[in-house]
């Protein structure tokens, strides 16, 4: 590890997983080159800003310390790749809108980048999550195409994808389990001792098929859970039950008897919806090579039912109306969180915008409210003032404080609470005069 200095790790991609990987590895001791296409972006990382503005504990800390070092630098000039003895690509990898299918502009760019411009013996390795057959059909071709090399001979390739999470980046890099795929062998036990460095959970070595299939695969699982959790909660909203007393029961199934630490159930939380870059794209990434052999037929219905729970959300808000007699037209209403994810300013696949389209096909007069957004960020009290309805998306905890009588204060007569992330307690809620509808609790 003293050595790490002489070595140069490339980062191509300096968004939620580039930046953080790039100031632990600075942190490490190497020189860390940060490749971005966004020139704004590069700049203001130059000048020390976290571009991350949700609540990502000791992010800010790092950063002053790396740039006390001094032996960070971001660029947009991809000839650098020419320096770096590492280069690790974490750049995006949406799927396109009308077929669900991984559309690789960014990552077919940033390979082709990379491809002409780095060194024999370089190790590259792909963080992006990608789909199973990925590193065989795009990345490695793309690579010795445009480098005129052979993997495995002339360079080192590897996948070791991301198992982070906004509002807990470093924690999850440093502590987490990483799997490590090389194209051979001898990439994946390089990989392994660069990561070392700063990954302290252990990192398993395989081949890239199995990591691309783990990385999609364990993402698809929670897509998969999650979608169970919301249909357990829409089963229960008809059955007249309480979804999250129902979880509670089920997470409690345990033997007295049992050492085991883990519970035996472990329903996932049902809510207003699924967001961020990750979850609701991975299923598809992870189907897609083999769709039309397969045909699968869960993974895809848990997405729609994933995909349901914002307009599920006015749903319930429909029902309200009903019930305290107030008419749509009539109605302002303010929505309580863009960001995807509690206390984050994450707002990439937002179940929050479905929601709001269909609020406006309906002619609904409505506000958004989001302290970490910059366009959605103004006094929550003021928002309030004046409004017959809140529908609540997000659990930001500045919402857990949110008090009834000033509510009250606040509010028009007969006030509606559409909660979303169990936020609110359905009984006090109703004592104090509120129309209170929840997912999974109405
Ligand atoms: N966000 C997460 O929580 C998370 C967790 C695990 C895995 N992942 C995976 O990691 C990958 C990156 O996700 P992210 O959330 O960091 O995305 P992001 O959008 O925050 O960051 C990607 C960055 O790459 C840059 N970029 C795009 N094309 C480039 C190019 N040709 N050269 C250099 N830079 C380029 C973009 O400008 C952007 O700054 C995705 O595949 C994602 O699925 C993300």
């Amino acid at each position: 590890m003293s050595d790490n200095n002489k070595k140069t790790v490339g980062i191509c991609g300096l968004g939620y997983v580039g930046y953080p990987v790039a100031m632990l590895f600075a942190d490490a001791g190497f020189n860390v080159i940060g490749f971005d296409i966004l020139e704004d972006r590069v700049k203001r990382l130059n000048e020390g800003e976290n571009p991350i503005k949700g609540q990502e504990p000791g992010l800010d800390e790092l950063i002053e310390k790396v740039f006390e070092k001094g032996n960070f630098r971001a660029t947009f000039d991809m000839s650098e790749y020419s320096l770096a003895d590492y280069i690790i690509i974490a750049v995006q990898t949406p799927v396109a809108e009308e077929n669900r299918k991984p559309t690789y502009n960014n990552l077919k760019a940033a390979l082709t980048s990379v491809g002409k411009n780095m060194k024999k013996g370089v190790t590259v390795i792909v963080e992006s999550t990608i789909a199973p057959c990925t590193m065989k059909n795009v990345v490695k071709p793309i690579l010795e195409k445009e480098s005129g090399m052979v993997a495995g001979k002339d360079f080192y390739l590897a996948n070791c994808p991301e198992r982070l999470m906004p509002g807990h980046l470093l924690e999850n890099i440093r502590y987490y389990n990483r799997v490590v795929g090389g194209w051979t062998p001898e990439s994946a036990k390089i990989v392994k001792e660069l990561y070392k460095n700063v990954v302290q959970g252990e990192l398993q070595e395989t081949d890239c098929i199995t990591a691309e299939i783990v990385k999609a695969g364990e993402n698809t699982y929670r897509d998969v859970q999650i979608a169970f959790a919301n249909e357990m909660a829409l089963l229960c909203e008809a059955y007249g039950s309480n979804v999250w007393k129902v979880r509670e029961f089920i997470n409690n199934c345990k033997k007295v008897t049992d050492t085991r630490p883990e519970a035996l159930r472990q329903m996932h939380f049902p809510g207003a919806g699924v967001g961020g870059h990750c979850i609701p794209k991975d299923s598809w990434l992870l189907i897609h090579e083999v769709r039309d052999i397969v045909n699968p037929k869960l993974i895809p219905t848990a997405r729609y039912i994933n995909d349901f729970m914002p307009l599920h959300m006015f749903e319930l808000f429909e029902d309200a109306l009903k019930e305290n007699g107030k008419k749509m037209k009539d109605v302002n209403v303010l929505v309580l969180g863009y960001a995807y994810d509690a206390n984050s300013d994450d707002d990439r696949n937002t179940p929050t915008k479905p929601l709001m389209e269909k609020l406006k096909e309906n002619g609904i007069k409505f506000e958004v409210h989001d302290s970490y957004i910059k366009e959605y960020k103004e006094d929550l009290k003021k928002m309030l003032k004046g409004k017959d309805a809140i529908i609540l998306m997000t659990g930001h905890d500045e919402y857990k404080g949110l008090d009834y009588n000033d509510m009250l204060k606040q509010m028009n007569e007969k006030p509606i609470i559409i909660d979303g992330r169990n936020i609110f307690n359905k009984e006090e809620a109703r004592e104090n005069g509120f129309v209170y509808k929840g997912v999974g609790n109405v």
